[in-house]
């Protein structure tokens, strides 16, 4: 897809009809070109809400075309008919990513209304906190299932499909893939076994022209996955423990995912993302007394 018109036009600090001041400090996705991803299809995990949606969003926001795979078919209709509201194309089925025949189906599905995939977003994934002494077998694997297995399913189901557009994935990953955290040890395992993946798929891919990037988002507002995690803690502990003292946008991780997945970042693969308000840098203690305090203690 790079090297087309379309992408040539994609570096463009602003378009004619979105002035730089129009884009607010916390939405950057007015600052890339509506017409970026112009002729790309994107296939999004998880696309019918959280990060999945915001990315499904700042992509219809550059010209792509959109396709949201997720396990909840009502979902995927509301957020099809915002997508669709943005003037994109879109086509959905339901599949749960566990599943790769239901995955194909969807797969296919996108590639038969709207044409081969370029871009694929493997963001699809689940979270809970438990103890690693405690939690069942079933609970570990689950999260591994729907992460890491999730992942490869949506890499191998978009594959043909990439081949033949020298397409791109972007797994959407967390730091717990390279900072230790307490009660995310399932979590940990399934992300850092997708940084991995990541990192094999751009070698063995490369000779085919696909790119393989990772984005790690840290806690985003309005989310499910926030609503889960900082449900037992309150939203101030988070927000104290990221060095930027926030929550990012939804915006803010689309912006970054349209990036890596277009024509600005032709040249880049095998790398990891990090757009977390730097909490990655700092210790996960304080999260994890929290946690400790409102879902482990006896008292
Ligand atoms: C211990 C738990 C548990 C909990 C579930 N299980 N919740 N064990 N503590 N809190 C166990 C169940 O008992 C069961 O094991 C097994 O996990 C599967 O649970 P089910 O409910 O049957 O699975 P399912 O319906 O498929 O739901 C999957 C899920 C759920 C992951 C458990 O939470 C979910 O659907 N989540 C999707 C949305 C989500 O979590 N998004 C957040 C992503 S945030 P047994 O042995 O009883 O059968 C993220 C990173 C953010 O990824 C990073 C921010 C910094």
């Amino acid at each position: 897809m790079t090297g087309t018109p379309a992408a040539a036009s994609a570096v463009s600090a602003a378009s004619a009809t979105e002035t730089p001041a129009a884009a607010s400090a916390h939405d950057p996705i007015g600052h890339l070109s509506p017409t970026m991803l112009e002729g790309h299809v994107a296939f999004i995990t998880g696309g019918g809400s959280g990060i999945n949606l915001g990315i499904a969003r700042a992509f219809a926001r550059c010209g792509a075309s959109i396709a949201i795979c997720g396990r909840t078919e009502e979902r995927l209709a509301t957020a099809a008919e915002e997508l669709r509201g943005m003037g994109a194309k879109v086509a959905y089925k339901a599949a749960d990513v566990r599943d790769p025949e239901a995955l194909q189906a969807s797969v296919d599905h996108a590639v038969s209304e709207l044409g081969d995939i370029s871009i694929t977003v493997a963001g699809a994934a689940g979270n809970f906190f438990a103890k690693a002494e405690e939690m069942s077998s079933n609970a570990f694997r689950t999260v591994i299932d729907i992460d890491l297995m999730g992942a490869y399913h949506a890499a191998r189901a978009t594959f043909p499909s990439l081949q033949r557009t020298r397409g791109s994935i972007l797994f959407i990953s967390a730091s717990q893939a390279f900072k230790a955290t307490k009660y995310q040890a399932h979590v940990g395992a399934a992300k850092a076994g997708i940084e991995m993946l990541m990192k094999d798929l751009a070698v063995e891919w490369g000779e085919h022209g696909i790119r393989s990037n990772s984005l790690v988002p840290g806690p985003v507002a309005g989310t499910e996955g926030m609503a889960r995690l900082a449900g037992p803690t309150g939203d101030d502990m988070w927000k104290r423990a990221v060095p930027l003292g926030r929550y990012a946008e939804t915006e803010e991780i689309g912006a970054m995912a349209a990036v890596l997945s277009g024509p600005l970042s032709a040249y880049v693969t095998g790398s990891q993302y990090i757009v977390d308000g730097g909490l990655g840098l700092v210790g996960s203690g304080h999260i994890s007394d929290a946690v400790e305090q409102s879902l482990f203690s006896e008292g």
